[in-house]
């Protein structure tokens, strides 16, 4: 199972899926492709760290998304890619690579869908003051934020830890549950009908 990881930061998710895999915790799955539309991204280093290919593919160079998308296309298929997973990418996916990929694109959100949608929720569930938060890990479609739910988890919001702390939570949550979805998913445990995932013990 060829697995592209895209990643436009930090890429502390893609950490934690390099690791996982290192651990034998991917079932067959095997990052093949960590591409980014940032040069400066760190995830690029880890990647790179970890003897997986990387691309750089950034926006300016394309005149619209859609020319933009089609040649990330070509790169996905170029590598016989299974499976795309979102691991901070800050690009809306056309409809075109939704449908290619159809039911084989993960992300990860740092809040409890559908409730603070967008690149800021953290931020803005702390700013809300909610007094409990956490992660998604959902299916991705035409929408932003939008597809079947696989699987959340729940961070509480505690009086003294700021923002910073709470970021902190989230993503711990985040590396705790993604790579065990990505493995499931791959392990086919998740059956999807409509919005309803059902997950099969
Ligand atoms: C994560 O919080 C993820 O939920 C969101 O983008 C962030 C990426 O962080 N989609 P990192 O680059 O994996 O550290």
């Amino acid at each position: 199972m060829n697995i592209a990881i895209l990643a436009s930061g930090n890429g502390s998710n893609l950490q934690a899926l390099i690791d996982a895999e290192k651990a034998g915790d991917l079932s067959t799955g095997r990052i093949v492709l960590v591409l980014s539309d940032k040069k400066e991204a760190f995830a690029l280093k880890r990647a790179a760290r970890a003897g997986i290919e990387t691309e750089v593919q950034e926006k300016d160079l394309f005149s619209c998304r859609k020319e933009y998308d089609g040649e990330l296309l070509r790169k996905l298929e170029r590598r016989k890619i299974d499976l795309i997973v979102l691991a901070g990418f800050m690009r809306i996916l056309s409809i075109e690579v939704v449908k290619a990929y159809s039911g084989k694109i993960l992300n990860v959100h740092p809040a409890l869908l559908p409730a603070f949608k967008g690149g800021n929720a953290i931020r803005e569930a702390y700013d809300y003051g909610v007094k409990v938060t956490g992660v998604t890990v959902h299916l991705v479609d035409e929408e932003v934020d939008t597809g079947p739910i696989l699987a959340q988890e729940v961070v509480r919001v505690t009086q003294d830890q700021g923002i910073d702390g709470l970021e902190e939570a989230i993503h711990k949550a985040e590396h705790d549950l993604y790579p065990k979805v990505v493995r499931d998913f791959i392990d086919k445990k998740y059956e999807v009908e409509g919005r309803k995932t059902r997950y099969l013990k």
